[in-house]
């Protein structure tokens, strides 16, 4: 029964917590959101900086909200790809000064694999393997959970992640930063059947397409073109409830559709679903009849820890040092690394 503490500052929270295997004993994330929110999305440099004011203290109140002092810490976690990488530094030069300082093993976590296990720290009974359905700002990916460590990436996007594709749209309705929960609470006015918008196929040169893979650049200019063509016929103020509705179902759609797919061909009883955008409601909907419709469980963990949060990483962290796995302090950190 390890206990962790582990640090998350790949993009914009910086979040400190205490996890003892599947169990959070703390978990503070200090957002950044509202500070980047006036440049219309995350400013890597401003990100660096305010991680770097905030870390202390998160760690402080971490240790002090798991009624903790070090002695009861058995390894310190960080993230240390992919991300921003002055971001990550931040995160990952505090976490092996600690190691040092406090003679703890240290352990670097890949930011998906938190991810993964943000989904044991709702349901620890949770056994793999299991479907990860991945969608945040920066990922769109479904991944086979084999085991601890064992991770296979059966799709991806191969542009837009599907939140990066919900601000996107959302910048281009004149809506602000973050643009998925925005786009997602307008389109509860919205018809959703109101304009046909693609779903984000990548066509196979044989014809037909990519089971597992999407694409959303090609939605998001769908969706500008649309603007552009309402905004040229009329003079009506745009139907933006209509717009949203039509772009969220059409992701929502495409996503379900992947998800469903994988896990019936690889055999899959349960998909996970995880990142910022499983707090969509139509994504929630779509797949939860869907997979009623296919006898399959869909897992959609608490936001808290489907959103950035430290927690995920120190239950990765956790997981990796009960088996021994501990990472060398010269690890570095990476913008892209594959899982
Ligand atoms: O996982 P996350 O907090 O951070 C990243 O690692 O990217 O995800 C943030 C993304 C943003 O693109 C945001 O617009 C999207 O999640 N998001 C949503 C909703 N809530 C957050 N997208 C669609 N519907 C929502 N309700
Ligand atoms: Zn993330």
């Amino acid at each position: 029964m390890d206990t962790v503490l582990a640090i998350e500052t790949s993009c914009d929270e910086t979040a400190v917590a205490v996890v003892k295997n599947r169990q959070v004993l703390s978990s503070i994330v200090a957002s950044q959101i509202s500070i980047h929110q006036q440049y219309g999305g995350v400013v890597p440099e401003v990100a660096s900086r305010k991680h770097l004011e905030t870390i202390n203290l998160a760690i402080a109140q971490a240790l002090d909200e798991a009624n903790l002092d070090w002695s009861g810490i058995d390894g310190i976690a960080a993230t240390c790809a992919p991300g921003l990488v002055g971001a990550l530094l931040v995160g990952l030069t505090a976490a092996k000064t600690l190691a040092i300082v406090h003679q703890k093993p240290f352990i670097g976590v890949h930011h998906l694999e938190g991810h993964i296990y943000a989904s044991y720290l709702s349901d620890p009974e949770l056994k793999p393997p299991f479907l990860c359905l991945l969608v945040s700002g920066g990922h769109t990916s479904l991944i086979y959970v084999k085991d601890c460590g064992e991770y296979q990436t059966l799709g991806e996007t191969r542009d837009d992640a599907a939140g990066e594709a919900f601000d996107k749209v959302a910048r281009l309705l004149n809506l602000s930063y973050p643009g998925g929960p925005i786009i997602d609470k307008l389109a509860q006015q919205g018809n959703p059947l109101a304009f046909p918008l693609p779903e984000g196929n990548i066509s196979l040169p044989g014809g037909g397409y990519h089971p597992y893979d999407s694409s959303f650049s090609g939605l998001k200019t769908a969706v500008l073109r649309l603007v552009q063509k309402l905004q040229q016929d009329s003079s009506q103020p745009l139907p933006v409830n209509d717009i949203a509705a039509s772009f969220q179902a059409s992701v929502a759609r495409s996503l379900t559709k992947r998800a469903i797919a994988c896990a019936l061909d690889y055999g899959l009883n349960t998909i996970a679903i995880g990142g910022g955008v499983a707090a969509n409601s139509e994504l929630r909907k779509q797949l939860q009849q869907a997979a009623i419709k296919h006898n399959l469980q869909v897992l959609f963990p608490p936001l808290k820890f489907c959103t950035d949060n430290a927690a995920m990483i120190g239950c990765a962290a956790a997981e990796h040092l009960n088996r021994g796995h501990t990472s060398p302090l010269t690890l570095g950190t990476q913008s892209r690394l594959a899982l």
